[in-house]
């Protein structure tokens, strides 16, 4: 299965998960409250990043998803960092120096304190705050940088934040939830138009820029009726809503796509929380599991790749991968999603990227550092880096842009 050329083939991450010593970030404060497991130094990335990247580099990645912390760059409403975002020069300087693409997520789930403070997303405050903040990193990181996400996954952080109450600040509440996914969408298109004016004004050629959606692929259990009308309304709110949303506005350039497992639809009644989130209790079609007990479905890879058709952009997998003790089935994972990817290629959809998550084990947020979702082993009380197998045959794919037949 030969991939198309100047496909980008690497891993992401994000600062809070691997950099380790976050004092001023929501959820350093929040582990503690809550008496979960501390992120402390995490994986050392924030040292240890050339390290990393002569990895990736040696793994043959030519591409590399990262993530900036606002919480170090504005560490008080107003005072932004030099020496910060100097830091996360260097970093981008250190992949272009491997000849690795960077790809800088402005957002992903942590927030200042500060910000936190004063109710964070919820605030109408926190656009013109978050378009002051991304205005002063792209402005710093323009001349390395062409691919930017504005904000990750904002459906799921909106739904663990504020509907389940999984995640800081642990709200329950509809409405909280609703105002913190408008912000979302309002910072989006903001920031989205702030970069590509400060790419004009520095006469860079155009960036792009887009957010990451979690799509989930959703299946029916059993083929009734309600179960299939709830699976097209799953696919618009979770899915499909927000990236409808910012096209609308035209401040989308190509999709960045998340992709990890499928939900199986069974619902119970009619009535609206039914329809949002009835699930199958009776594992009707056992699949295996990653770690943590996500269905692993490879197939729901080219199901939502066939879905984006209409969007008529270009497609980057901006994460999709697998927490496991077990590194066959790691390697199994990966190689059923990249055939997958490929058959979506052959009919069709422009996807021009995929990026693993994650390049490094690391803090897997409420759940701690329990899952291993990494290419690279990290043994936590010496941060020695160990690369698994797998990475080595993903390696093998990256530097020929050829996936085997079979993952044996
Ligand atoms: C997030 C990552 C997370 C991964 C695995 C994605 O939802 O962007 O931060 O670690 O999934 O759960």
């Amino acid at each position: 299965m030969q991939f198309p050329k100047n496909f980008l083939w690497g891993a992401a991450t994000s600062s809070y998960q691997v950099e380790g010593d976050n004092p001023n970030a929501d959820w350093w404060e929040w582990e503690k409250m809550a008496g979960k497991e501390n992120s402390g130094r995490a994986c050392g990335h924030y040292e240890l990043y050339a390290q990393d990247f002569d990895l990736a580099k040696d793994l043959n990645h030519n591409a590399h998803r990262l993530s900036i912390e606002w919480s170090r760059i504005e560490p008080q409403e107003g005072k932004f960092s030099q020496k910060e975002l100097q830091h996360y020069i260097d970093v981008i300087l250190a992949l272009r120096a491997r000849n690795i693409e960077p790809m800088v997520t402005l957002h992903h789930f942590t927030s200042p304190i500060w910000l936190s403070a004063k109710q964070g997303w919820e605030n109408d405050r926190v656009v013109p705050l978050f378009l002051r903040f991304s205005d002063f990193v792209v402005r710093g990181l323009a001349k390395h940088v062409r691919y930017w996400i504005t904000i990750n996954e904002p459906t799921v952080y909106t739904s663990h934040a504020y509907v389940i109450g999984a995640w800081p600040p642990q709200q329950k509440s509809y409405w909280k939830a609703r105002s913190v996914y408008d912000h979302f969408v309002a910072g989006h298109i903001q920031v989205y138009r702030r970069i590509h004016q400060i790419y004009q004004e520095f006469h860079l050629p155009s960036p792009m820029v887009s957010i990451s959606q979690h799509l989930q692929a959703f299946v029916p259990c059993a083929p009734k009726k309600m179960n299939a009308y709830a699976v097209s309304l799953r696919d618009q709110w979770y899915n499909f809503d927000f990236l409808d949303q910012i096209r609308r506005q035209k401040a989308i350039d190509f999709i960045g796509l998340n992709y990890y497992s499928r939900q199986l639809v069974d619902v119970q009644r009619f009535g609206i929380g039914n329809l949002a989130w009835d699930v199958c209790k009776n594992n009707c079609d056992p699949v295996k599991k990653n770690s943590l007990g996500w269905d692993i479905y490879p197939q729901g890879m080219k199901q939502v790749l066939l879905k984006t058709k209409r969007f008529n952009l270009p497609v980057i997998i901006t994460e999709n991968g697998i927490c496991t003790s077990d590194d066959e089935l790691r390697w199994e994972y990966v190689h059923g999603h990249l055939k997958n990817v490929y058959l979506a290629i052959q009919e069709g959809v422009n996807v021009t990227g995929y990026l693993y998550w994650s390049l490094l084990d690391n803090f897997e947020w409420d759940k701690g550092f329990g899952p291993r979702f990494g290419l690279i082993d990290i043994d936590y009380s010496t941060l020695k880096r160990t690369v698994r197998d797998s990475a080595r045959k993903y390696a093998e794919v990256c530097k020929t842009g050829v996936l085997p037949d079979s993952h044996v």
